[in-house]
């Protein structure tokens, strides 16, 4: 077994992987069934052929630079697993910022059953994990790739959220399709696409060529979602609640701009790990009581 593991990751390093040794092990765990414990006790033992084979056909696709989320089709997301595929954007660490603002709203605002919109769902990680931690929840997922929604609905299921989950193909441009009728929201989520176009050639093969492009691509400025969300955010707001967008890195102002033009206030903005400004919290201007705290590793607005 280490020897097969061995070849894997030097095959995997080669073409460029990174962290090749621990993504070899976790196809081998997937190609024998055996988990991290047993693979350990059991690495002196020859594999099984039918095994080995399922494991080179795993590394075969990880070589070709094909996300690891992708070839063992899920990843963990505020620790629920979900079902990934070539239709979803791989549920990024970052985005948990979001799940952590939207609660701490909520939290904070006595809003045990409230209604929440998720905007370009993808697998549905950001709406499942809301509705996992508020029981009382209800929401709506839109998006416009009809495989991404497909995935989100098996998720919503295996969760045992499919009754307090509801999604829908859509477009965010285009609420007169009805979908928009179930609002107003208490809590609207959004991770757009932000990355400029001509940025994604640059990008690691396992996002330019294997993630849907639809989940990337922001335009020239990376900046159009953004303009097409704070100008509708209004019609999809009730009153006392707030919307949680998603940035990318050094975005915050560039965004916190639209918003503004768009007659919202920056509530707060919520920052990731690593210190970066990931969350904007927005409320209509003029709401009755604007929140102005620390929320998760975050700060006022600038
Ligand atoms: C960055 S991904 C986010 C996925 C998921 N929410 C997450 O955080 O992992 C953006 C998603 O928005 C969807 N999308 C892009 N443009 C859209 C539009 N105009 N209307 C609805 N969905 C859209 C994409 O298909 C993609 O699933």
């Amino acid at each position: 077994m280490e020897s097969l593991l061995r070849e894997a990751t030097a095959e995997l390093r080669a073409a460029g992987v990174e962290g090749a040794r621990l993504d070899a092990r976790l196809l081998l765990e997937r190609a024998t069934g055996l988990d991290r414990a047993r693979l350990l006790a059991a690495s002196r033992d020859p594999v099984d052929a039918t095994a080995a084979d399922r494991f080179r056909a795993l590394v075969a696709e990880r070589r070709a630079r094909r996300p690891l989320a992708q070839v063992l089709g899920r990843r963990e997301f505020w620790s629920l697993d979900f079902a990934v595929t070539a239709d979803t954007l791989t549920p990024r660490p970052d985005s948990e910022t979001l799940v952590e603002a939207a609660l701490a709203f909520a939290a904070d605002r006595g809003l045990a059953a409230p209604r929440v919109l998720d905007l370009g769902t993808g697998t549905g990680c950001l709406l499942l994990a809301v509705l996992h931690d508020l029981p009382a929840a209800t929401g709506l997922g839109i998006d416009a790739s009809a495989g991404a929604v497909a995935v989100a609905r098996g998720n919503a299921r295996a969760l045992g959220l499919d009754p307090r989950a509801r999604f829908a193909v859509a477009d965010w441009n285009d609420d007169a399709a009805g979908w928009a009728d179930a609002g107003p929201f208490d809590l609207v989520l959004a991770n757009p696409p932000y990355i400029r176009d001509g940025d994604i050639p640059g990008l690691e093969p396992e996002v330019a060529v294997h993630e849907p492009r639809r989940a990337l691509a922001g335009g020239a400025d990376g900046l159009d979602a953004y303009r097409a969300l704070t100008a509708r955010l209004d019609r999809w707001l009730a009153p006392g609640g707030a919307a949680f967008l998603e940035l990318g890195a050094g975005q915050d102002g560039a965004v916190a701009a639209l918003a503004a033009a768009a007659g919202l206030s920056v509530a707060a903005v919520a920052r990731d790990l690593a210190g970066i400004a990931r969350c904007l919290v927005l409320r209509r201007s003029g709401g009755d009581d604007l929140i102005k705290k620390t929320v998760g590793n975050g700060g006022e607005p600038d």
